[in-house]
């Protein structure tokens, strides 16, 4: 059974989005997977994005953390660390990108997309890039590489930098000798787009967001925004926001029959808002309990990230040393 590996940028308080789009796939594969399964927390990652303070960096690593294990993830049967106490991510980064054609990482969405913004204000393209904005999708083919990861469950966002590590995979190996695992994106497809509350997709940067850590309460202010016309209960309606979360969240059977009334008539948005605030709540209560817990003994996540970290190191180290090896660094 394949190696899977993901990684998750610790970047503000984890929403549904990001719970349905990439961290329940992944839990479930892992579950389904006879072979290892390794989860990060990639702080590397985070410092590509306007830094907060340390304090609030290392709290969030945590909240990751401790997010993934309440959803489900095993640390026992599973890796689990921090990615920067993997400091031969550094020295694996450095050797990869040197095989790397640099044209590969000016196609990189997040770098094009942030040159295009300048050029659009009329601005010099690089204008506030950081070069680990540049070099981000290194880092990452460093991350799925170290390991020989064979399947990175990712959301659709993420697909283009794993086709980026498969890149620089075969770069290296045409360079140097079949040294590194080439890896596959494993994309789910039957993951729909989680609408945010605008209808949008649901993403930090659009502020639409439902965070994994709301209450019931907040789950019902939140749902209360979603915008809908003025049709009465007893009109039909067309599918909307509110039905479109709904399904991503309810057993089919409850979207289904939401769907029927909408269509034929005899729902209320007041009504239907209820239900998708209910459903969310049943999803999310039990977590948010052992969420809490877990936060609540810092000590205890951080033991567990070092066992992760020191299982991560050992798996990392014989990639590190076959790319030493295989380039001539460090004495034979
Ligand atoms: N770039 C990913 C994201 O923003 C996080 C990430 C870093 C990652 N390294 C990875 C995901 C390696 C998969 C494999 O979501």
């Amino acid at each position: 059974m394949p190696r899977t590996l993901t990684g998750i940028k610790p970047t503000g308080r984890p929403h549904l989005g990001n719970y349905l789009g990439m961290i329940r796939p992944a839990l479930d594969l892992a579950r389904s997977a006879d072979g290892d399964a390794l989860f990060f927390v990639a702080d590397y990652h985070a410092l590509t994005i306007a830094p907060g303070t340390a304090a609030q960096l290392r709290e969030r690593v945590l909240d990751i953390a401790a997010t993934l294990i309440a959803f489900g993830l095993d640390t026992d049967r599973n890796i689990l660390y921090r990615q920067s106490d993997l400091p031969e991510l550094g020295e694996l980064t450095w050797i990869l990108g040197c095989s790397t054609p640099k044209g590969l990482l000016n196609r990189a969405h997040a770098y094009k997309a942030a040159a295009a913004d300048n050029v659009a204000q009329g601005r010099d393209p690089d204008h506030g890039v950081g070069a680990g904005l540049y070099y981000y999708p290194v880092l990452m083919a460093a991350d799925i590489l170290a390991h020989r990861a064979q399947a990175v469950p990712v959301g659709r966002d993420q697909r283009q930098h794993v086709e980026i590590a498969r890149d620089v995979a075969r770069s290296f190996n045409r360079a140097y000798g079949p040294v590194l695992v080439v890896p596959e994106a494993v994309v789910d497809e039957r993951v729909m787009t989680v609408p945010g509350l605008d209808g949008r997709k649901m993403s930090k940067s659009y502020g639409n967001q439902i965070p994994l850590a709301a209450g019931p309460d907040e789950i019902r202010r939140l749902v209360s925004r979603i915008v809908t016309d003025s049709r009465a209960p007893s009109e039909p309606k067309e599918p909307d926001t509110i039905l479109e979360l709904y399904r991503a969240v309810a057993p089919q059977a409850d979207a289904d029959d939401l769907e029927r009334r909408y269509r034929e008539g005899g729902v209320g948005y007041a009504e239907a808002k209820d239900l998708l605030a209910d459903a969310i709540e049943r999803l999310l209560a039990p977590a948010r309990r052992r969420h809490a817990e877990l936060m609540a003994d810092p000590q205890g996540l951080e033991d567990t990230l070092a066992r992760g970290a020191a299982r991560a190191r050992a798996s990392a180290a014989p990639t590190v040393q076959a790319v030493r090896e295989a380039t001539g660094l460090g004495r034979a």
